[in-house]
């Protein structure tokens, strides 16, 4: 039988039951200084029959924070809550990685230590305004890092690692898209460097590549997984040529032997249809296996693995409202609906409590 959502497949060293993977998704619930809660632990605990979960987006240290109530992964009170949540998603047979983030300038000082100016390749202030806890305040002209800056920023990628692993995650993805540090790196409406992190596309990608070589050293290729997101127009992101530019990363990344590469396939809150991008042919030159993310449904989910195009495919909001999404995907039952408005911060209403099929 040809490969489908419901077949198994192995990426790297981390064994998936079926091919539907949950897309690491922005929730802003956790406890105080970032630890993890018995809340997130049902959730995520919900969610186990995913042949994956990616973990929400977690800062690897203070300055990577750009929202309220995100759960962090650099402290051993942040390592002991994960353990919590690493362990209900394994008793129920599921797999989880976590999602490295460092946000870069889209941050605020009200989040980092001492008011600091968000950091960035470049004093590029981004359009639009920061989720603060005193409510949207408009994003401020980042500092730009000095490259004397970068290696310790890529050591924190590393000591997160250390803490994933000690967590008990199956492995790490770094977050390289949606226009946080690594993909403002990337793209050049956001970096004007002209020092050896600017320019070229070789320039341009030399971070992302000392991060996910260092997270490597930790984890081993087989548990990193990488991210890009080509077109996402999020977070003021732009670039004057997305095809060549995440080409070249493409070729940069497939010697490395990673688990997979995860790519967002468009614009994440709209846009991104502008730029005519060909996934395609990227897949092609990365050539690993590939997991493909944005308003997959069922029918074009099951077409692309069977297509070749993508070895396992990402939900966000469809695993948001429906824990038993895989189910419901077998039975092609009903889905329930989202609601937009409990996405991003709350308690229990619009996270925990969305119903499961019943027999
Ligand atoms: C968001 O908060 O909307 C968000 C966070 C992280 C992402 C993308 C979107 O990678």
């Amino acid at each position: 039988m040809a490969n489908d959502l419901f077949s198994p497949v192995t990426l790297g060293a981390i064994h998936l039951k079926n091919r539907m993977v949950m897309a690491p998704l922005t929730r802003n619930r956790s406890g105080e200084h970032g630890v993890p809660q018995a809340i997130n632990v049902t959730y995520y605990e919900q969610r186990a029959s995913a042949g994956l979960i990616i973990t929400e987006a977690t800062p690897i240290s203070l300055m990577a924070h750009g929202y309220p109530a995100l759960p962090g992964i650099y402290t051993d009170a942040q390592i002991a809550g994960w353990k919590k949540i690493t362990d209900a998603v394994h008793a129920k047979g599921g797999k989880i990685v976590i999602q490295l983030w460092h946000v870069g300038r889209i941050s605020h000082p009200s989040l980092l230590p001492n008011g600091a100016l968000p950091v960035a390749p470049s004093a590029i202030k981004p359009a639009g305004q920061a989720f603060t806890y005193q409510g949207l305040q408009d994003y401020v002209a980042p500092r730009a890092l000095e490259a004397s800056e970068l290696p310790a920023i890529v050591a924190d990628y590393a000591h997160a690692t250390k803490a994933a692993l000690a967590a008990g995650f199956d492995g790490v993805e770094v977050h390289a898209a949606n226009g946080y540090l690594l993909d403002q790196f990337l793209r050049d409406g956001s970096n004007q460097r002209i020092d050896n992190y600017g320019g070229s596309f070789e320039n341009r990608s030399r971070l992302l590549l000392e991060v996910t070589k260092a997270v490597i050293a930790v984890a081993g290729a087989d548990k990193v997984g990488v991210r890009l997101s080509p077109v996402n127009p999020f977070n003021d992101m732009k670039d004057s040529n997305p095809q060549a530019l995440f080409n070249y990363v493409a070729k940069a990344l497939r010697p490395l032997d990673l688990a997979y590469l995860h790519v967002v396939e468009g614009g994440i809150h709209g846009g991104g249809e502008a730029d005519p991008f060909d996934f395609v042919t990227l897949r092609k030159l990365y050539q690993g296996a590939y997991i493909a993310n944005l308003s997959y449904d069922k029918a074009r989910g099951n077409a692309a693995i069977a297509s070749g195009h993508a070895d396992a495919i990402a939900y966000g909001v469809p695993f948001i409202a429906n824990p038993d999404l895989v189910a419901r995907f077998k039975a092609d039952a009903p889905l329930n609906v989202p609601d937009v408005t409990s996405f991003y911060g709350g308690s229990e209403k619009g996270y925990t409590d969305y119903p499961f099929l019943t027999a």
